[in-house]
């Protein structure tokens, strides 16, 4: 079998009292049951990042802003693949989270994309749909099956499965084993040159 596929989990939201590690612990656990993936959560509250840019082109000026970096962009770099963990805020997702995407661009080039969402009505799915048009801004594939968790603390039960999202997780996982497969390949094969 082929080595398995890094994938990088990111926890988007970053509020006091935020129910996304609850959503994350549940997606890590499906990572955790295949042979064909590794997880490694990467959480925005554990590893804050700046939200002062520098002059585009520049590195990042400040002592500070490289240690936070540093503890978020090499392991975005080894990712074969990503699952972005997200709320809905506003019909969209959380400022952190398209902060941690911005310090980035090679990173996400030519890997695939799986998202988590939750939230109200709309299930976090009007996030997910934003954030489809960041992340082909960056090169990225996302995945056509997408988790939407309605009211998700009704929704992930204490042995940590969920009716209503242990389907859709499973194929949004298979999608996002089968192009990360496919890209770690040709990206091997072939500098993606973006
Ligand atoms: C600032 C803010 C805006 C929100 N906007 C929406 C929204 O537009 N649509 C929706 O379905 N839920 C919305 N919600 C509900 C959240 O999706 C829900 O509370 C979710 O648990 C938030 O994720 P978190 O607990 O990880 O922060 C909003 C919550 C917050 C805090």
């Amino acid at each position: 079998m082929d080595t398995p596929l890094r994938v990088a989990v990111i926890v988007g939201s970053t509020r006091d009292g935020r129910f996304g590690p609850t959503v994350a612990s549940w997606i890590r656990g499906h990572l955790d049951r295949r042979a064909d993936m590794t997880a490694d959560v990467i959480d925005l509250v554990e590893t804050p990042l700046p939200t002062v840019f520098p002059v585009l082109g520049d590195p990042p000026q400040s002592q500070e802003a490289v240690e936070q970096l540093s503890a978020v962009s090499p392991r975005l770099a080894a990712a074969d693949a990503f699952v972005i963990v997200t709320p809905e805020y506003n019909r969209s997702f959380p400022a952190s989270l398209k902060n941690a995407i911005d310090w980035h661009n090679r990173e996400w080039n030519a890997k695939p994309v799986g998202f988590v969402a939750y939230g109200g009505f709309s299930a976090g799915l009007r996030a997910v749909e934003q954030l489809r048009l960041v992340m082909a801004e960056l090169h990225a594939v996302t995945m056509r099956d997408a988790v939407g968790l309605q009211a998700p603390w009704a929704q992930i039960g204490s042995d940590g499965t969920s009716p209503g999202g242990d389907a859709v997780a499973k194929a949004m996982l298979d999608q996002l084993a089968w192009w990360g497969q496919a890209l770690r390949e040709a990206r091997t094969a072939r500098p993606y040159g973006a």
